[in-house]
């Protein structure tokens, strides 16, 4: 059987690049667009590295018509789309607000006009649980209301399901929305993971690059939120379980399984980790001693986040499946593999 041909959008970048390992291992044929604003080529031979196929890359930004119409006209065979690219720092976006709704938004419509008119659109759509805000009741499901964004970025997500859902009611096109929590970890060989640029926002890359002394000190922000132990609690799910949830809901768009043309899915493990857990589970996992103290709170934190995933579970038949030692040990394998490969280049 012909293998399909599958466009990825901001395919080098951390979940993008896990994902298209992948496909690539499920037959798939992969043309990946990035403009690399966070994230390098070298990717590429990571991918290439695990999976023995290194994938056709245009470097392109979304935002640009003519490339995107060219990268279409080239590519008439393209089948469905996995839309990736977006800039993601909630801190940034408060600064740059207009630059998330140009880069995000742009990104996204021009994908939607340029896809080949001759079979409707099929794209599956990284979203996420900051379309939920501080939600009212735990584990949220799919059920929960979205709220009113807590940041730029988070409406950026928001905005985009709303048009993805006008788009697909007024066409031929299907849509599945995939509402990730946190995602953390790196591919079991150590050869790709999160390379956040700068001084990481987020906990997982802050923590292994604490350990490895790149920073001094892990600040763990608030320790009286109403929670078990007064840290915040987050769903984190491993980045190739993620990867995987992207194969099935991609299987289920080509084959026509979908209940209705828009789909949306909470992809977490369900289970609840407050910050101070995450650091005794990294501790004991790597046997490193983490530098870590208290802080205040961090602007615009929810104390408590997690997922209902029954229905994930339930129609995707997918199921978050790494523990949370493995993930760990995966992230702290890539962080020094990383590490070591820079010193080496210097
Ligand atoms: P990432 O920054 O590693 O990957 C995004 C990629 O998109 C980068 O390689 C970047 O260079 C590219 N990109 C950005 N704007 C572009 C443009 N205009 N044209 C072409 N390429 C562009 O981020 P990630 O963590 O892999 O996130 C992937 C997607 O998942 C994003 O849409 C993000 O909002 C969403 N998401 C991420 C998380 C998370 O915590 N990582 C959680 C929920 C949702
Ligand atoms: C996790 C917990 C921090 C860093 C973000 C986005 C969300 C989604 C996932 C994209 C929090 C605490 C962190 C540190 C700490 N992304 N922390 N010290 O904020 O839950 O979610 O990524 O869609 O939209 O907001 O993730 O990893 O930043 O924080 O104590 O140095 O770790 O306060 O409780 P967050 P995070």
């Amino acid at each position: 059987m012909k293998k399909h041909k599958i466009l990825v959008t901001g395919g080098t970048g951390y979940i993008g690049s896990h994902t298209s390992v992948e496909l690539i291992q499920a037959g798939y044929e992969l043309v990946i667009i990035d403009n690399l604003s966070n994230s390098s080529e070298k990717v590429l031979s990571g991918i290439e590295s695990i999976t023995g196929t290194k994938p056709e890359f245009i470097q392109l930004d979304m935002r640009d018509e003519a490339l995107m119409k060219q990268v279409f006209e080239s590519h008439p065979d393209i089948s469905a789309c996995i839309h990736f690219a977006a800039l993601k720092a909630v801190g940034e976006s408060h600064e740059k607000p207009l630059e998330y709704y140009d880069n995000n938004l742009k990104s996204l419509l021009n994908l939607l006009k340029f896809f080949p008119e001759h079979h409707p659109v099929k794209i599956v759509f990284s979203s996420s649980c900051t379309v939920y805000g501080n939600p009212d009741e735990l584990p949220v499901s799919e059920q929960s209301p979205i709220k009113p964004a807590m940041s730029p970025y988070g409406n950026t997500k928001r905005i985009a399901e709303e048009i993805l859902q006008d788009y697909v009611s007024s066409t031929k096109a299907a849509c599945i929305a995939l509402r990730y929590f946190n995602p953390i970890g790196a591919h079991p060989s150590g050869i790709i993971g999160e390379l956040p640029q700068g001084v990481p926002n987020n906990l997982m890359p802050f923590i292994t690059q604490t350990a490895l002394g790149v920073r001094e000190t892990l600040q763990i922000f608030g320790k009286d939120y109403d929670t078990p132990d007064g840290t915040c609690v987050r769903d984190y799910i491993d980045v190739l379980d993620l990867a995987k949830a992207h194969v099935i809901a991609l299987e289920r768009i080509l084959n026509k399984n979908q209940e209705t043309n828009y789909e949306f899915f909470n992809l977490g493990t369900g289970k609840g980790v407050s910050v101070l857990e995450m650091v005794n589970h990294f501790q004991d996992v790597t046997a490193q001693k983490l530098n870590y103290k208290f802080a205040p709170r961090r602007a615009g934190d929810v104390p408590s986040v997690y997922a209902d995933t029954t229905k994930a579970n339930q129609i995707l038949g997918w199921k978050a499946e790494k523990s949370i030692a493995e993930t760990i040990a995966n992230a702290w394998k890539w962080e020094m593999n990383y590490r070591k490969q820079e010193n080496h280049e210097k």
